[in-house]
């Protein structure tokens, strides 16, 4: 039976939000146990839909996972397959991360090409094209990436056409047990690439440059286990600052902290955002109303694409108006007629969106249509008059780990019910 999720707007949050670890993190790092015979052990794992079918992912290739709290332990020692399936990438595109490790660690690999998805076209050429630049070859098959490199990917010094996570990632998995040195050019900078270096290195590998545009990476032939935790996760850290911020509110957000979100902190407190840092984390409150400031979504260190739908949740309330540009994904304004019942006055011109800051906005039925875009729609509830409900729950549950006990914990109304279709 599916959910909604019921809000009561106009309550302050106040109190402590203890941040989780990062899903866009932890998704990485589980896939790299594929790398070695050994198991992997993870803390700080979050509990969230993702996770879930990343593991799923790992179980069908083999890998067994035991999970104790926020702790994972993988062992790919035994794995039986190397075909990661169409009803699993397409429920999440993260899943083609196997492919970059498995190719490498048994020399062929068979990834269903991920597809379509909420945010547009999202193709995976430069993830292909790298592994080519490496010695594999990658067919397309009824559906599915088909990558063979019987001999082993080599050291290859490869210039990324776009600046992408994902690809960053399944080269730098590759690479760390490939014959030689491979050099990333135009690699992606996000805190979730150093957190994915630091994983690799301590499994044996040698992965330098992580955070900046160029990684370097000397391939060793076999990797070890480690105990690693994940890093806290900057963009439930984003939206539950953007949440204080909107209700007027007062809020500690722990294990996590600002270094994390330089753009973010920087934009926020042109809107009018008090900033404190904690030994743990970071307090976030207003003394004033919010003000208008203009986005445009970029790579890290730039403002992130993932926090522009809470952005603009609180964008929708400021004093003035504010335009917002996306540049990462062609297709990230679904949020923006949500928002529009709710109230706000936004039109939308190409990539960029202009708001114009509304007294208040009230409550209505509204869906969720990616995870960050759902989160767009707590946010914008927090804030609004009268009660809001969200349908498509299931986005949110991807991403976010115990997200109303966790508002609830700070003052909010809100509940999560059963309801018929
Ligand atoms: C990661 O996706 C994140 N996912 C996304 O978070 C995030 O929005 C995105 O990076 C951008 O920051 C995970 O980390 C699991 P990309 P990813 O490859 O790696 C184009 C969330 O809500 N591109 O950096 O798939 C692509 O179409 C999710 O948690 C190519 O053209 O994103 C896009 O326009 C949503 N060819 C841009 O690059 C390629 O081969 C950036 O995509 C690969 C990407």
């Amino acid at each position: 039976m599916p959910t909604i999720l019921k809000i009561q707007g106009g309550k302050p949050l106040k109190g402590t939000i203890e941040i989780s670890g990062a899903k866009n993190s932890a998704l990485p790092l589980m896939v790299a146990c594929l790398l070695t015979d050994k198991p992997l052990t993870l803390s700080n794992v979050p509990n969230l839909a993702d996770i879930q079918t990343i593991t799923q992912v790992l179980n069908v290739l083999g890998v067994t996972a035991q999970e104790n709290g926020s702790t994972r332990i993988l062992d790919a020692s035994n794995i039986t397959s190397t075909t990661a399936p169409y009803e699993l990438v397409k429920t999440m595109r993260a899943s083609v991360l196997v492919l970059g490790p498995l190719v490498a660690r048994f020399g062929h690999a068979k990834v269903s090409l991920p597809g379509g998805c909420a945010l547009g076209a999202r193709a995976v050429d430069v993830h292909l094209e790298g592994l080519r630049a490496m010695g594999a070859t990658c067919d397309l098959d009824e559906g599915y990436i088909v990558a063979r490199a019987p001999n082993g990917l080599r050291g290859a010094h490869f210039t990324m056409r776009v600046v992408s996570v994902g690809a960053t990632e399944n080269l730098m998995l590759a690479a760390s047990i490939a014959k030689g040195q491979t050099i990333l050019q135009n690699a992606a900078r996000e805190p979730e690439i150093i957190d994915l270096a630091n994983c690799l290195n301590a499994m044996g590998a040698t992965v330098q440059g992580a955070g900046t545009d160029t990684i370097t990476i000397e391939g060793v032939s076999t990797l070890n286990g480690a105990n690693v935790k994940v890093m806290p996760d900057r963009l439930e850290t984003g939206s539950y600052a953007i949440a204080s911020l909107i209700t007027g509110g007062d809020v500690t957000l722990t294990n996590t902290s600002l270094k994390y979100l330089p753009m973010v902190r920087e934009t926020l407190e042109k809107a009018g955002a008090i900033f404190e840092e904690k030994d743990n984390g970071f307090r976030v409150y207003r003394n004033g109303p919010i003000g208008g400031v203009d986005v445009m979504t970029e790579p890290y260190p730039g403002f992130a694409t993932d926090l522009q739908a809470p952005f603009m949740a609180l964008m929708s309330v400021c004093e003035g108006a504010s335009m917002i540009t996306e540049t990462i994904f062609e297709n990230r304004f679904m949020h923006v007629p949500e928002l529009v019942r709710m109230g706000a006055s936004i039109q939308v011109h190409g990539a960029s969106a202009m708001i114009r800051g509304a007294k208040s906005l009230s409550g209505a039925p509204v869906m969720a249509t990616d995870i960050r875009a759902g989160i767009g729609m707590v946010v914008a509830a927090l804030a609004a008059k009268g009660t809001t409900t969200i349908s498509r729950l299931y986005h949110l549950d991807r991403g976010y780990e115990n997200l109303e006990a966790k508002l609830q914990a700070c003052g909010a109304d809100v509940e999560r019910h059963k309801v018929d279709v």
